[in-house]
C-alpha cells in the first residue's frame, strides 16, 4: 500500500470529540485543536499540524520522537449523515505511513478493498472485507481488527505502536470504544514490523474504483460530497503500559 500525493482528500472537519478520561501519559505531540482556531491557521506553523502539506492532517516529520519507543496513536471518527462516504469506494482515513511513502506501519480503511490492498494474509475471511466495516491493516495489509461504521455516534481508536519490544519482536495493539465509553484493548500486542518511521496522517482518501495503483487509473464519481468529522487526536508516550483509556 502506498498513499500517494495525488488521491483525493474530501471533506473533513475537525472539532472536539466526546469527553473520555482525562490524558494522564506524556503527551509525544499533540493534535488537539484549540477552539479558536481557524481555517488559515492550517496553513501556518501555529497549526499542530504540517502546513507544508498534502491535503489531510499530518502529524510529526517523519524522523522524530514519534517514532520511538512505545507510543499510542488516538483518534475519533464521527460521520456526517449529510455527507455519507460511498462504500462502493475504497477508503484509508487514518494511516500511519513509512519514511519512505512505500508503506505503512498501520491504516484504518473501509469500502471494498481494491486488489492491490488486499490483506496478504490468507486468513482473513471474506467477512473481514465487507465493505461497511473500518477495517485496521498492518504493515502488510493484514486485517487485524475489524467494527462496523457508526453512523451516528463517536467511535474512538488507539492504536499501541511497540518500537522496540524487549521481548525481541516489535508489536501492534489496537483498542477502541464507542460513544464516551472508555478504551478496551480489542487486540493481544500482535508481532509485526514497525520499522521506517513516518508520519501519522488523517484525512479521507478516497479512490477509485477498479484502480491499479492508488494513483492512477480507475473511475471516479463528479460531485462529490463527502465528509467526516475527526477529533481528539494526539500521540501519547506508552512506555511501561501507560495508555489514557
Ligand atoms: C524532525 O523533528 C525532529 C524533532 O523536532 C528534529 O530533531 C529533526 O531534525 C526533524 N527532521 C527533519 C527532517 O525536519
Ligand atoms: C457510489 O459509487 C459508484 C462508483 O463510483 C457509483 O456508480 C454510484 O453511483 C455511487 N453511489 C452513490 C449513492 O453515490
Amino acid at each position: 500500500m502506498s498513499i500517494a500525493l495525488a488521491a483525493p482528500l474530501v471533506g473533513a472537519a475537525l472539532v472536539s470529540p466526546v469527553s473520555r478520561s482525562a490524558i494522564k501519559c506524556p503527551i509525544a505531540m499533540g493534535g488537539r485543536v484549540p477552539t479558536k482556531f481557524t481555517l488559515q491557521m492550517f496553513d501556518t506553523t501555529a497549526s499542530p499540524f504540517s502546513p507544508n502539506r498534502r491535503t489531510g492532517l499530518i502529524v510529526g516529520n517523519g524522523s522524530d520522537l514519534t517514532n520511538t519507543r512505545v507510543k499510542t496513536f488516538h483518534w475519533s471518527f464521527q460521520q456526517d449523515s449529510n455527507m455519507k462516504m460511498n462504500l462502493t469506494h475504497e477508503y484509508t482515513n487514518v494511516w500511519h505511513e513509512r519514511k519512505d511513502y512505500n508503506g505503512g506501519q498501520f491504516s484504518v480503511n473501509t469500502g471494498i478493498i481494491l486488489g492491490e490492498d488486499k490483506p496478504t494474509d490468507s486468513n482473513v475471511s471474506k467477512t473481514g472485507l465487507d465493505e461497511n466495516l473500518w477495517k485496521i491493516l498492518s504493515n502488510k495489509n493484514d486485517v487485524i481488527w475489524t467494527t462496523s461504521i457508526a453512523w451516528d455516534a463517536w467511535q474512538n481508536f488507539a492504536v499501541t505502536v511497540d518500537y522496540i519490544s524487549d521481548s525481541g519482536c516489535t508489536t501492534l495493539q489496537v483498542w477502541y470504544s464507542a460513544g464516551g465509553d472508555a478504551l478496551q484493548a480489542v487486540t493481544r500486542p500482535l508481532a509485526k514490523d514497525n520499522s521506517g518511521g513516518g508520519q501519522f496522517q488523517l484525512g479521507m482518501a478516497k479512490k477509485a474504483t477498479e484502480a491499479v495503483t492508488v494513483v492512477y487509473g480507475g473511475y471516479h464519481e463528479s460531485n462529490i460530497h463527502e465528509g467526516q468529522i475527526y477529533g481528539g487526536i494526539f500521540i501519547e508516550d506508552s512506555i511501561g503500559g501507560c495508555i489514557s483509556k
